[in-house]
């Protein structure tokens, strides 16, 4: 057939519902970019907990927009009615596009790639937001895995320019022209690359948020000397730690240890500390204490 929406080698699909499943750091996030951008968004996470934190998430930084008068009240609500939330991926059923964002983790995501067959269109197309996991991997879990591809945002979706869409040897070239489209249309800049652990910025990225995070470990300086020091000398917007707290332990150490895992590159050892930190619950940002302290 030469229906995108049934076939994923035919180019030139339109994308208008987007699901988008994981609704924490980054899944709010990307609701809140499709919504701006005029899409119909379901966000999806697996309970009303997670839900709620989601559509807080989205009222509050919209609410902030307003404040600042770069959102009218008008547009804020027309945004926010252009999401709907569910606890059920049966509920996407009606998606062209499908961005995965839950933790990062391999079993969890097959799971819901293999769930999602019986789910949607067969030309709908299926991309993870993982940061270091195998695409390829993940796409064998569906039935269709030409159909799936990498779109990786960055934190804070919103505000990042950068999305990393990844390929994998299967994915079908009609999909990746439409997603690169699909990013740029978002306002975003999409790099192009294959699936290796961390893509490109990441696998710049943290073996230096890992060093950063053995200097505090072994006290060679404060938290804020060693975050201070990369602002103020190399001109980072923020350090290292705090980046690290953005971005949550929990995501980092997974992150660490896959690349590490792929790798054996020992400037990817998760840093002991980190483990411990994860395990008393000191997440970062979304737990209230990280490196450093949040209300
Ligand atoms: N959601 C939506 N908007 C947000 C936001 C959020 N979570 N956080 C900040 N913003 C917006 C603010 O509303 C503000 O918008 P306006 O200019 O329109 O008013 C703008 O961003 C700037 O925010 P602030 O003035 O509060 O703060 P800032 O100028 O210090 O910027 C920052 C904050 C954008 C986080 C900046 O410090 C930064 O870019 N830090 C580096 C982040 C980074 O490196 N991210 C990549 C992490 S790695 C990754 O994501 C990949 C992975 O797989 C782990
Ligand atoms: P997070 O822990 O903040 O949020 C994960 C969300 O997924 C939670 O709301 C959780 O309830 C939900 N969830 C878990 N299992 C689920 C399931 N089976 N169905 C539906 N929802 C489920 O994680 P995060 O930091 O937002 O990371 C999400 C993904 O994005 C990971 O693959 C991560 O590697 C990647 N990523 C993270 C960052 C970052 O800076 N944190 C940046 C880019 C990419």
């Amino acid at each position: 057939s030469a229906d995108p929406a049934q076939d994923p080698s035919v180019p030139g699909r339109t994308f208008r519902t987007v699901g988008v499943i994981g609704l924490g750091t980054m899944g709010a996030g990307i609701v809140e970019v499709f919504a701006r951008h005029g899409f119909d968004v379901i966000g999806v996470d697996v309970d009303t907990e997670g839900v709620d934190r989601g559509r807080q998430h989205l009222e509050n930084s919209t609410g902030r927009a307003v404040s600042r008068g770069k959102l009218g009240e008008d547009e804020q609500a027309e945004l926010l009615g252009r999401v709907r939330y569910a606890t059920d991926i049966a509920d996407l059923a009606g998606a062209d596009l499908v961005v995965e964002a839950v933790v990062e983790s391999l079993e969890v995501k097959k799971g819901i790639f293999r769930a999602l067959e019986q789910v949607v269109a067969p030309g709908a197309v299926l991309a993870t937001n993982t940061s270091s996991l195998s695409v390829t991997e993940i796409s064998t879990a569906n039935a269709h895995p030409g159909r799936v591809i990498g779109i990786h945002f960055f934190n804070p979706a919103p505000v990042q320019g950068l999305v990393e869409v990844v390929r994998t040897v299967v994915t079908e070239p009609a999909v990746l022209e439409d997603v690169t489209g699909l990013v740029r249309s978002l306002g975003k800049n999409p790099v192009v690359c294959g699936d290796k652990a961390g893509f490109i910025a990441n696998t710049l990225l943290f073996g230096y948020l890992n060093h950063a995070v053995s200097m505090f470990e072994q006290r060679y300086a404060t938290r804020e000397d060693i975050d201070a020091a990369m602002r103020f000398g190399c001109g980072y917007p923020m350090g290292p730690l705090a980046l690290v707290d953005l971005i949550g332990l929990d995501t980092t150490y997974e992150i660490l240890e896959t690349m590490y895992r792929q790798g054996r590159d020992r400037l990817h050892a998760p840093t002991p500390i980190l483990k411990q930190m994860v395990t008393a619950g000191m997440l970062g940002r979304k737990s209230g204490r990280g490196f450093y302290t949040y209300e």
